[in-house]
């Protein structure tokens, strides 16, 4: 795919120092005008700085060091970018976390971050840069959410529930604004090999819980995700067996998806559910 579609843009890039988000600063800097890096790790997106401009000396970049958990320093850089007069292009929304393991055993520091920068920081950075773009007449806006955000994901509950809101928040905004030339492309994710799986797993460890032929690697998913974004696509699944067998499972009913969470549960040695009828009759806790 070319990526001649983003020539001379002003590209904002959320979750820049790793993963996904660092794949797409790198891909679009030979062509883009200029970048705005945002995560926490304020080396990495200077080392990514250095990174950029040799790829591309003309370019311009920015980096910011934001913790998108924090709502008055989203808002304050959301100000410094309205000052700035930097017109942002193309909003690449995704910085995200995920927490793998049980609700109830689940830290609620994590929880809310999870909250706070897969769904609100989300939500307000587009708030926020869309006037800018319905002023300029054009724009484009790529979401980040996952293919959990199509199914309730027991082990991954928050995390599936808020991918389901960025999946139906930017499908809506899409039909919001289709005669404003806008427009609004969610990508949805399987496995892709970044630090996203040690961040996501509470003991720290780099596992993935799906096998790995449905792992896509990360450059493919970028290169995918620019194409759809030029095509004005709507959504895009990388991975071709991953889509298939994403259409499997939406065909199934939900009742077929209970029975395999409760075997999924047995299969870790939970009792069978014995739920009385009177609630208040006390019972041995297997949780
Ligand atoms: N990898 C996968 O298998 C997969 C699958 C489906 C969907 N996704 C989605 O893809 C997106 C990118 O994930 P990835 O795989 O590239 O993961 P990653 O390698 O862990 O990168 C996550 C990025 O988000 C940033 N971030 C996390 N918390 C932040 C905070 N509080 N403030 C600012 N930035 C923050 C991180 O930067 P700092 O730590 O420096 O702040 C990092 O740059 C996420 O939305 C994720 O949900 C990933």
């Amino acid at each position: 795919m070319s990526t001649s579609y983003f020539a001379g843009c002003t590209v904002l890039v959320t979750g820049a120092s790793a993963g996904i988000g660092r794949e797409f600063a790198r891909q679009l800097a030979p062509v883009v005008g200029s970048i705005i890096l945002v995560a926490r790790r304020a080396e990495r997106l200077e080392a990514l700085e250095l990174e950029l401009k040799v790829i591309n000396p003309d370019l311009e970049v920015f980096y910011r060091a934001l913790d998108l958990r924090k709502h008055d320093d989203v808002v304050r850089f959301c100000n410094w970018l309205e000052e700035s007069g930097l017109a942002v292009d193309l909003l690449i929304n995704n910085a995200g976390l995920g927490d793998r393991g049980r609700f109830i055993d689940s830290d609620w520091d994590k929880v809310n971050a999870m909250l706070r920068v897969n769904i609100e920081a989300l939500t307000y950075l587009t708030y926020r840069i869309l006037p800018s773009m319905r002023k300029s007449g054009c724009g484009a806006i790529l979401n980040v959410s996952s293919v959990a955000g199509f199914l309730p994901v027991p082990s991954l509950a928050v995390y599936a529930a808020s991918k389901a809101y960025v999946t139906s928040f930017s499908e809506a905004l899409r039909a919001e604004l289709r005669s404003s030339n806008i427009s609004v492309t969610v990508l949805c994710p399987g496995p892709v090999p970044t630090e996203f799986h040690s961040v996501a797993d509470r003991s720290g460890t780099d596992r993935q819980t799906l096998p790995d032929f449905v792992t896509v690697p990360v450059q493919r998913v970028v290169q995918e995700s620019l194409a759809s974004v030029a095509r004005d696509r709507p959504r895009l699944v990388p991975g071709i067996v991953l889509r298939t067998i994403l259409t499997l499972v939406l065909f199934a009913p939900m009742f077929i998806k209970r029975l395999v969470y409760d075997l999924q549960l047995r299969r870790e040695g939970a009792p069978r559910a014995n739920l009385r009828r009177n609630l208040g009759a006390k019972m041995p806790s297997h949780i």
